[in-house]
């Protein structure tokens, strides 16, 4: 690095807390290979921090009122004479844009989620001046012109190139990497946010995921998700030649050393069989699949714009069950969207009970500006009957989840190690007359074991036969042989 550069501008202790999905998680990790290049340190307390980012997420009111609070403590500290650099990423930014640094005075930087690629420069110029440091995505609400559209094309390209030069090994705690193979969303479902703040969809070219996939395999990363919005919506055009997603499946599969090949969040609309073919004929593809179905209400989907009526998507779980007998399924529901009865509510019990889900993330309806739903439809669910109705789902889905995970107990499992157990984590770990502490990992199909067997096996794969279970986790013991 040039030395006035490198004076000019010093080496920070950088703190930087994630909120939202896998694609943000995935940001950060890749942000901490950026900051590092550019000599920066990654800390995590927050205390010691020169530097603040909080990479944040709009899903939910929720999620935004917590990154509120942070920022009227930063602004106390600020106030207190601490001299800090406080930067908000991600997708609160490009929902408020520069309203959130009016209304909040600790801002200092702003940077929506398809320029994190300029974050190092925006520190820089943050310290080296006063002043509100920007960069924003283009808004989806306009009708993007020809350089718009370019303009995103260059963004996605930039941050391509970020993906691709990460360092394998940070953050790199187990044997588990993520790949983006796509970005944005054009679903429009009603209620949500993404499009607006992601913007629109995108796929990456199929050979810079090869490349990405191959190279964090080779550091020992033997589990690869690849994520995305709508993951299985993938679709890469390269003049006449078209990859699809289960080509791109196909291509993945067959790398030297990829042990397991999973993916998240899949559209229920995008499932096509050619994708559940491409599962069954790889034994290295998880047999596992997270389809959010988000109500059980022939209604409620149409009002939620998702695209697939009750029939597809129960003929879809058939469809899985039919082609990979050991699939895992796993859903996402909103209780409480504007107009949902109490025969709409039963409606989602009665899907949860007849697909089995292993399990499914259940929220309350949050109304979110700028959406449909928030614009045409009123909140009419109350409070107190979405916070019911969530308790109800839980329940049914806790039975469901019960069922499921007892159907293991008597079977050898492969799992791959994650590390101690929660148990093992908050108290510090007995070990066992052996060398033995709880550990925890996972199988194919996501599912938590828990066993006795040495640390060392942390990032291994393991054959445990399953001896106990409950709603959530696997309970077995460890197999001699391997
Ligand atoms: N792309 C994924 C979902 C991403 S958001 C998909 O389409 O499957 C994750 C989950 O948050 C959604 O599945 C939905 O259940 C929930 N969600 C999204 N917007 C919401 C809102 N406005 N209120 C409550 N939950 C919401
Ligand atoms: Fe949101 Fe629907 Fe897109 Fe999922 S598919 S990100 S719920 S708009
Ligand atoms: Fe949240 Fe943005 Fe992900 S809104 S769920 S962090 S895409």
């Amino acid at each position: 690095m040039n030395a006035y550069l490198f004076l000019r501008y010093p080496k920070m202790k950088v703190y930087i807390e994630t909120l939202g999905c896998q694609m943000n998680r995935l940001d950060s990790e890749l942000l901490v290979t950026l900051l590092q290049n550019r000599s920066h340190e990654i800390i995590t307390a927050r205390k010691s921090a020169d530097v603040i980012l909080y990479n944040t997420c709009s899903i939910r009111q929720h999620a935004e009122d917590k990154i509120y609070s942070r920022l009227g403590m930063d602004a106390k500290r600020k106030a207190d004479g601490k001299e800090i650099i406080v930067g908000v990423l991600g997708c609160m930014v490009q929902r408020e844009g520069v309203d959130l640094a009016r209304r909040y005075s600790a801002v200092d930087i702003l940077c929506s989620p398809g320029q994190l690629h300029k974050l190092p420069d925006m520190i820089d110029q943050a310290t080296a001046a006063d002043g509100l440091v920007t960069s924003f995505d283009p808004s989806r609400t306009q009708k993007h012109s020809h350089e718009t559209k370019e303009q995103i094309a260059r963004d996605a390209e930039a941050m391509d190139v970020v993906d691709a030069s990460r360092d394998p090994e940070v953050m790199c705690e187990t044997s588990q990497g993520f790949v983006r193979i796509m970005r944005g969303c054009d679903n429009f479902c009603t209620y949500c946010i993404v499009p607006f703040v992601r913007g629109p969809e995108r796929s990456r070219r199929p050979e810079a995921i090869t490349a990405e996939v191959r190279k964090l395999v080779d550091s020992g990363r033997s589990e690869i998700t690849l994520i995305g919005q709508t993951v299985n919506s993938y679709k890469h055009k390269n003049g006449e030649a078209t990859t699809r997603f289960s080509e791109l499946l196909a291509m993945l599969a067959p790398i030297e050393g990829l042990r397991r090949l999973r993916f998240v969040t899949s559209h229920p609309v995008d499932f096509t069989a050619d994708i559940l073919q491409v599962m069954r004929d790889f034994s290295n593809i998880c047999p596992y699949i997270h389809v959010p179905a988000q109500s059980g209400s022939g209604k409620i989907l149409k009002a939620m714009n998702r695209g697939y009526t009750l029939q597809q998507y129960d003929d879809l779980i058939t469809a899985a069950r039919e082609t990979i007998p050991n699939v895992v399924i796993v859903s996402d529901f909103i209780v409480g969207f504007p107009g949902e009865t109490e025969q709409d509510h039963e409606a989602s019990k009665d899907l949860i009970r007849r697909s089995e889900f292993k399990n499914s993330f259940i929220f309350k309806y949050s109304p979110r500006p700028g959406t449909i739903s928030a614009k045409k439809l009123d909140d009419d669910v109350p409070e107190e009957v979405k916070k019911r109705r969530n308790n109800e789902l839980l329940t049914v889905q806790k039975e469901v989840a019960l069922k499921h995970h007892q159907q293991y107990v008597g079977q050898t499992v492969e799992v791959l190690v994650t590390g101690l157990s929660k148990r093992s984590r908050k108290q510090a770990p007995s070990s066992g007359p052996d060398g033995t502490v709880q550990l925890m990992g996972r199988t194919t199909g996501d599912h938590i074991v828990i066993f006795d067997a040495p640390a060392a096996l942390t990032g291994k794969y393991v054959n445990v036969e399953i001896t106990d279970a409950n709603d959530l986790n696997l309970f077995g013991e460890l197999c001699k042989t391997r």
